[in-house]
C-alpha cells in the first residue's frame, strides 16, 4: 500500500487497485496549530464552510510526508503512514480483534490479577483485548470494600446507571422485583433486553460467597448463532428478521423495546443477542410464520440451555466478572440460602468505555 502522485492528484495504491483520494478528504485533514487545537485535537475550522470543489495546486512527497498546496491558499504536510492507516481495516481497533468461538470445552480461562495502577497498564490492554476475543474476563483479588466495583467501572469508562441504580446488589431478598434477587437457578439470559439501548457490558463482583451452589454460568451467543446458521437456515433467517417486544414493568416505570432475538449488523454479521423468555412478547404474525418462529425460538433456547455450550464456575470473594451483554448469555445454578450468604454487586458500562480505554492504552503504550 502506498501513496502516489500524478498531475497534482493523490492516489492510494492498494496493490490490487489504485484510487484517487478526494482533494476535499485531504483538505479536511490538514494539520498544524492554525487548523487543529494542540491539546484536544479538534478542528479549529468547519469543513462545511470550505468550497466543495477545492483543488490541489501542487503535491509532492518528501520523506514520508505528503506536502499539499490547496487552491484556497492553505499549505499543509500530512503524514503518509497516517493516511495509509486510515485506508486499512486496522483503523478500527475493536473490529480488528477477532472473536474466538467457544463452548463447554473452553478450559484454562485466562484470569487477570488486580494490582495498583491496574487501569493504565499493559495488563489492562490485554484484559480488554481478551474481553473482545472471548466476550468475558475474570479479574482476581479486586478489593471488595466501599462499592469498589463502581470505582473499577469508572476507571475503565463511566458507569451506565439504570433504574436499578448506579450499581445493584445481587442477593436473595423478600418481594424481589427481579428473579436475580432470589436463590433460584437462573437460565441463560441477557440483561435488560427491554432497555434502549441495552447496556453493553455487565460487571459482577463477588463480595461474599458462603454457599456450595450458586455457580455462575456463561454461554457464547456468538458461537450458538454461528452454529444455528449452519444447522438450519430457516430458523436463522426468521430469528434474525422478526422483532419481538421486550417489556419490564415495575411500580414506577414501564420499559419496552423491540428487537430480533439475533441482531445482525449492516453487513449481516453477528451484532447482538437478546434472550429473556420471561420478558419477550412475540408480535401478531401469520400462523405459518408463527409456526416457524416458535420452532426456531425453541431450538435456540435448547441450544442456549444445552450442556454443549455452557461453562460453569464459582466466583470466589474478590473475583470480578466482566461480560459482554450483547454477545454472552449468563445465569447461575440454584443455591441454598440457609447455607450462608451469597452477595454479588453488579453494574453496567457501555462499549464507548471499553473501546475508549483500549484506544487510549494502545496510544499511551505505543502498542
Ligand atoms: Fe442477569
Amino acid at each position: 500500500m502506498k501513496i502516489e502522485l500524478k498531475n497534482n492528484k493523490v492516489f492510494f495504491n492498494k496493490g490490487t487497485d489504485i484510487q484517487e483520494i478526494h482533494p476535499f478528504w485531504l483538505r479536511e485533514r490538514v494539520s498544524g496549530e492554525e487548523f487543529i487545537d494542540k491539546s484536544n485535537h479538534q478542528r479549529l475550522f468547519d469543513p462545511n464552510s470550505l468550497d466543495p470543489e477545492i483543488r490541489i495546486e501542487k503535491a509532492q512527497i518528501k520523506e514520508g510526508t505528503l506536502e499539499l498546496n490547496f487552491n484556497d491558499g492553505v499549505n499543509s504536510k500530512l503524514n503518509i503512514e497516517t493516511i495509509i492507516y486510515e485506508f486499512s481495516k486496522d483503523d478500527d481497533l475493536v473490529s480488528s480483534i477477532k472473536k474466538i468461538k467457544w463452548d463447554s470445552n473452553l478450559k484454562n480461562i485466562k484470569n487477570f490479577n488486580y494490582k495498583d495502577d491496574f487501569f493504565e497498564t499493559k495488563e489492562m490492554y490485554d484484559l480488554l483485548t481478551s474481553f473482545y476475543e472471548n466476550g468475558f474476563v475474570i479479574v482476581k483479588n479486586v478489593p471488595t470494600e466501599n462499592n469498589f466495583l463502581v470505582k473499577f467501572a469508572n476507571s475503565i469508562g463511566s458507569v451506565r446507571r439504570t433504574n436499578f441504580g448506579e450499581h445493584f446488589n445481587v442477593k436473595s431478598k423478600p418481594n424481589p422485583n427481579d428473579l436475580a434477587y432470589t436463590s433460584l437457578a437462573l437460565a441463560p439470559h441477557t440483561d435488560n433486553p427491554y432497555r434502549k439501548p441495552v447496556p453493553c457490558i455487565q460487571i459482577l463482583h463477588c463480595i461474599t460467597n458462603e454457599v456450595s451452589g450458586g455457580f455462575s454460568t456463561l454461554v457464547d451467543g456468538y458461537t450458538v448463532t454461528e452454529d444455528l446458521k449452519q444447522e438450519n437456515t430457516d430458523y436463522y433467517d426468521i430469528l434474525t428478521t422478526t422483532k419481538v417486544k421486550f417489556k419490564f414493568i415495575d411500580k414506577d416505570v414501564v420499559l419496552e423495546d423491540w428487537s430480533e432475538l439475533i441482531k445482525l449488523d449492516e453487513n449481516k454479521n453477528f451484532k447482538q443477542v437478546r434472550f429473556s423468555p420471561r420478558l419477550d412478547f412475540v408480535p401478531v404474525m401469520k400462523k405459518n410464520e408463527l409456526d416457524l418462529f416458535y420452532k426456531a425460538r425453541k431450538r435456540l433456547s435448547d441450544l442456549y440451555n444445552s450442556d454443549k455450550y455452557r461453562i460453569e464456575f464459582k466466583l470466589e470473594v474478590g473475583d470480578l466478572l466482566m461480560m459482554d451483554n450483547y454477545r454472552l448469555l449468563h445465569g447461575r445454578t440454584k443455591y441454598d440460602a440457609n447455607e450462608g450468604n451469597r452477595f454479588l454487586q453488579g453494574c453496567y458500562i457501555d462499549y464507548d468505555s471499553s473501546e475508549g480505554k483500549l484506544r487510549h492504552l494502545k496510544r499511551k503504550l505505543n502498542l
